[in-house]
This record gives C-alpha cells, sequence and structure tokens, in this order.
C-alpha cells in the first residue's frame, strides 16, 4: 500500500488470469472520505492478511466500488471482511455474478455518501462492459479500471505478447485497448460520457492494468479517447 495523493492509496495485487490464459496486473485504489474518514475502496485487489492489516490502519470500511461488470472477483472477500461497508457495483454486474449483495447500483451522479468528494461518469454504448469512471476532487485523480490500460512491454510471453501488442494493451502510452474500440458499437452514447471525463483537471491517472500517472492525466485521456473523440 503506497500513498499516491492526498487521501489517495494505492495497492497492487496479484495477477489474475482471464480469457485465453492472459495473466493481467490487478491494482486497487483507496480513497479516504472527508468526514468520519471512512474508506472507499476502488477495484478491490485479494484480500490477503497483509493488504487487510494495511487498509485497516488507514480507517474503516465504508464502501467497496465494482466499477464494472469485470471486476467483481474479490468483492465477496471484502464484503465478507467488512460486513458493514456497502458495495456499489456498476450497472450490469449482479449478485449471483459477484457472489455477494451489491446494495447499489453505480450512477452518472455521485453517491450522496461520497457527493463532494467525487465526480463519476457512466461510459455506455460498449458490448463488453458499462464502465463507471471515477474523479478524485481533492487528488485531481481519474480512476479507469479496463477502458485505459498499459500493461508493461515484457509482460505477456509468446503469442500473448503480439496479441496484447496488437491490441495496444502494451502501447507506449495509455490506450483503449482495440476490443474495447471495435466493442463500442453506440458511439454517440460513448462520446457524451468520454465528453465529460475528459472536462475533469485530472492531473493523476490511475489504470487498474498499467502504471499509474502523476501528471498530465488530462492529456493522457485526451490521447487515450482521440479516436472516438475527433
Ligand atoms: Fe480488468
Amino acid at each position: 500500500m503506497r500513498q499516491f495523493g492526498p487521501d489517495l492509496w494505492l495497492c497492487d495485487g496479484p495477477a489474475v488470469t482471464g480469457a485465453a490464459g492472459f495473466r493481467f496486473p490487478t491494482r486497487m485504489a483507496v480513497v479516504r472520505l472527508p468526514g468520519d474518514g471512512g474508506l472507499w475502496v476502488w477495484s478491490p485487489v485479494a484480500l490477503t492478511r497483509e493488504v487487510r492489516g494495511a487498509v485497516e490502519a488507514l480507517g474503516p470500511v465504508r464502501y467497496v466500488i465494482a466499477p464494472n461488470s469485470l471486476h467483481h472477483t474479490f468483492l465477496a472477500e471484502w464484503a465478507a471482511a467488512w460486513p458493514e461497508a456497502r458495495v456499489h457495483g456498476a450497472p450490469g454486474l449482479t449478485a449471483e455474478v459477484a457472489g455477494t449483495a451489491i446494495h447499489a447500483t453505480l450512477g452518472d451522479d455521485a453517491d450522496r455518501d461520497w457527493a463532494g468528494a467525487f465526480d463519476q461518469v457512466v461510459v455506455r454504448g460498449n458490448r463488453i462492459t458499462t464502465e463507471v469512471v471515477f474523479f478524485h476532487r481533492r487528488s485531481a485523480t481519474v480512476l479507469v479500471t479496463d477502458l485505459v490500460q498499459q500493461i508493461p512491454a515484457g509482460w505477456f510471453h509468446g503469442w500473448r505478447a503480439l496479441v496484447a501488442r496488437l491490441d495496444l494493451m502494451t502501447a507506449n502510452a495509455p490506450s483503449v485497448p482495440r476490443k474495447f474500440r471495435m466493442a463500442t458499437t453506440d458511439r454517440a452514447a460513448a462520446r457524451a460520457g468520454v465528453g465529460r471525463i475528459l472536462g475533469w483537471p485530472a492531473q493523476r491517472l490511475v489504470m487498474a492494468h498499467g502504471a499509474p500517472l502523476e501528471r498530465g492525466g488530462q492529456a493522457a485521456l485526451r490521447n487515450a479517447f482521440a479516436w472516438l473523440m475527433r
């Protein structure tokens, strides 16, 4: 667990295996909310004893966020560890898939419990998943899960390295993978969401799969979404 900005911590988890045997690095973010100092946990990683200890040192977990329908693997562990926490899921994520109750569905407005601390946008129009992107105001950080990625070159090997390169998962700048571009069947809906994201005064950029940027977040996002917005 390392502090990445004011009231913002990042924690890398073990790799998870996805479709076709692709192993992906994982990262979660933890934000301390103003007020009582409760924690807001985004895209939780595997809950090891070490991770649990580091989180408990920061404060009580109040919210667990599944920002798209793909990032739910560890929700049940977190919900069991902090039964008083509320689980907020992206549209389309069901309790059956998550294996735990989803207490609220994320929308285009910040939940009243964290209004003032975050802005958020639902990026619609994509057949793979509907992702909710957040802007943490105090640290000027955009949190994006799968829509923008920059996995280190050298992470994948053999034919998977080639596929990852062609898909732009391992491009030399944060990029929207080609599979997500091709899955964008409603470009107008996607543009409406991304347009709001590009309006945020982002400095930092955190991706679930990619090295975080400490500055230049807004420019990096503009570049990543240029194919959609031009
Ligand atoms: Fe992912």
